[in-house]
């Protein structure tokens, strides 16, 4: 049998292009131009978009305006629009904004825990619970993030038996969902089936997201063993925007339209239009001011540049 034909005929894409994306911009987009970005990717067909973060304004300014952003997009049908929350007060915030999905947030090394939100890891598990409880009590639904499950940028190598560990205690205080962070994109394939047996055999492949940065061009390598592994929702964000102000060196996410293009010329349905998205891509150029490093989406854009260049001369 095919190894492809036992590939899942579906999968979801998480969009993080305006929360991930832009939380490590130093240009300061203006709301307009946020809430034009995302309008765009729901032009696109995207159901799921983290479109900003309920954080320290102090720890992050790109994203202070998180209020103004949800207000002036107001409710989408059959748009879920989550934010992250790190702590109660950002959950209040949240709340009062009209937010109907959380994502906490902790990471699987120290290092990193403390320099992203100040916390160790044990704090920031219990934290994580805190939040998680009271939003669920609210209705909300609730995501889980766990950042530098692949490798820390301070630490180096993290053991795959605490991220284990964390996950099955996120599950415990029923995160729909846990999203696996290689922040700074270094994994490769065999570690990440490793990672994934490991998790396997203890939670269903159900339960996770890949959120893959493709500093290093692995994610969507990685992505083919998430796949197999039966995966079924992968973080992206348009045009390759994204990293992590606390985590030095971590480029973009996998962008969403090169993750698009592999699914869909591997016949797995992502109810996704990739034409759409790279208009999306032009816009998110347009508002940071800069080419993105998305390979589809430059590959179009140029292919579109030459066509009218030859229409010109005839
Ligand atoms: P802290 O300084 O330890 O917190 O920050 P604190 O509780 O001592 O509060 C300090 C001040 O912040 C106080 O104000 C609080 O009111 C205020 P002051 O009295 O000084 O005027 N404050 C807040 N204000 C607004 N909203 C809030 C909030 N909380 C406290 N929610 C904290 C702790 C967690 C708040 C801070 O460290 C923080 O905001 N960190 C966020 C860092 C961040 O957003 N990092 C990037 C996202 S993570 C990521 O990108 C990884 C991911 O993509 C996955 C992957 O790639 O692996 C998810
Ligand atoms: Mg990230």
């Amino acid at each position: 049998m095919s190894w492809f034909s036992q590939l899942p005929p579906k999968v979801e894409v998480y969009e993080v292009g305006p929360r991930d994306g832009l939380q490590n911009e130093l240009r300061m987009v203006p709301t307009r131009d946020k809430v034009r970005l995302i309008r765009a990717l729901i032009a696109a067909g995207e159901k799921r978009i983290e479109v900003t973060s309920f954080v320290s304004p102090k720890w992050i300014p790109q994203l202070a305006d998180a209020e103004e952003v949800l207000k002036q997009l107001g409710r989408v049908e059959g748009v879920a629009f989550s934010a992250l929350v790190p702590n109660l007060k950002g959950l209040q915030r949240a709340r009062d904004a009209g937010l109907q999905e959380a994502a906490v947030f902790l990471s699987a090394s120290e290092s990193h825990s403390k320099k992203n939100i100040n916390k160790t890891i044990a704090e920031a598990v219990q934290t994580s619970g805190e939040v998680a409880k009271a939003a669920r009590e609210e209705g909300l639904r609730v995501r889980g993030y766990i950042s530098t499950v692949w490798g820390c940028p301070y630490e180096g190598e993290v053991p795959i038996s605490r991220v284990v560990d964390i996950c099955r205690r996120l599950a415990d205080m029923g995160l729909y969902q846990l999203s696996l962070g290689d922040t700074i994109g270094v994994g490769t394939p065999r570690q990440t089936e490793a990672i994934l047996e490991a998790l396997l055999k203890y939670l269903p492949a159900s339960l996770f997201a890949l959120h893959l940065h493709d500093t290093r061009g692995t994610a969507l390598a990685n992505t083919l063993v998430g796949l197999h592994a039966g995966i079924t929702t992968y973080d992206a964000s348009i045009g390759g925007l994204g990293g992590c102000p606390y985590a030095p060196g971590a480029a973009g996410n996998l962008a969403t339209e090169d993750l698009v293009f592999m699914l869909h010329g591997m016949g797995i349905e992502t109810g996704v239009n990739l034409d759409k998205l790279v208009e999306a891509g032009e816009i998110a150029q347009e508002i940071i001011g800069r080419k993105l490093s998305g390979k589809y989406l430059q590959a179009a854009l140029g292919e579109r540049e030459k066509k009218q260049r030859s229409r010109a001369q005839t």
